[in-house]
């Protein structure tokens, strides 16, 4: 699907902006995300960590549970921004998280730099685990083997 230029810098903006709010005392390294959905919708979130380390969220699952909790169900693109000289793709669990909504989608990862970077969630995660080869989509459960 076509993305208008407007909606793509929306979308950058979204995710620039959600780095801001992110809660990274423990990592020092703030990410902000935003996604784009079927109906037009911009969802953003950022990092929320937690003294207990390993209970912290990321930006992208945090973008993507906004959306889904308003209702949608179709994710588009995705921007990812972390305020480094380089950027940032979403780790392996994100494109995981992605790929149950957005299998489809463009991923843009910018920085604080000029570098970008744009590319698909199916180049960042080929072959994403899908109970029935299908991104768990449940349409053919006569499939078994
Ligand atoms: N982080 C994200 O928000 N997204 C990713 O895809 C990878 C890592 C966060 C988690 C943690 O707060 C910080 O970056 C350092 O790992």
């Amino acid at each position: 699907m076509e993305i208008s230029v407007e909606k793509k810098a929306q979308l950058e903006q979204s995710a620039r902006d959600a780095a801001r709010h992110s809660y990274s005392p423990y990592s020092g390294f703030p990410v902000g995300a935003a996604v784009l959905t079927g109906s037009g919708a911009i969802y953003a979130g950022c990092n929320v960590e937690n003294v207990s380390l390993g209970l912290t969220l990321c930006a992208e699952r945090n973008a993507v549970a906004r959306a889904i909790g308003a209702g949608e169900r179709r994710i588009t693109a995705v921007a990812v921004y972390t305020p480094t000289p380089t950027p940032t793709p979403p780790c392996g669990a994100c494109r995981q998280v992605l790929a149950e909504f957005a299998a489809e989608a463009v991923v843009i990862c910018l920085c604080a730099g000029s570098t970008r970077r744009e590319t698909t969630l199916k180049a960042l995660l080929p072959e994403a685990f899908a109970a029935n080869g299908d991104h768990g989509k449940q349409e053919d459960e006569e499939t078994h083997g």
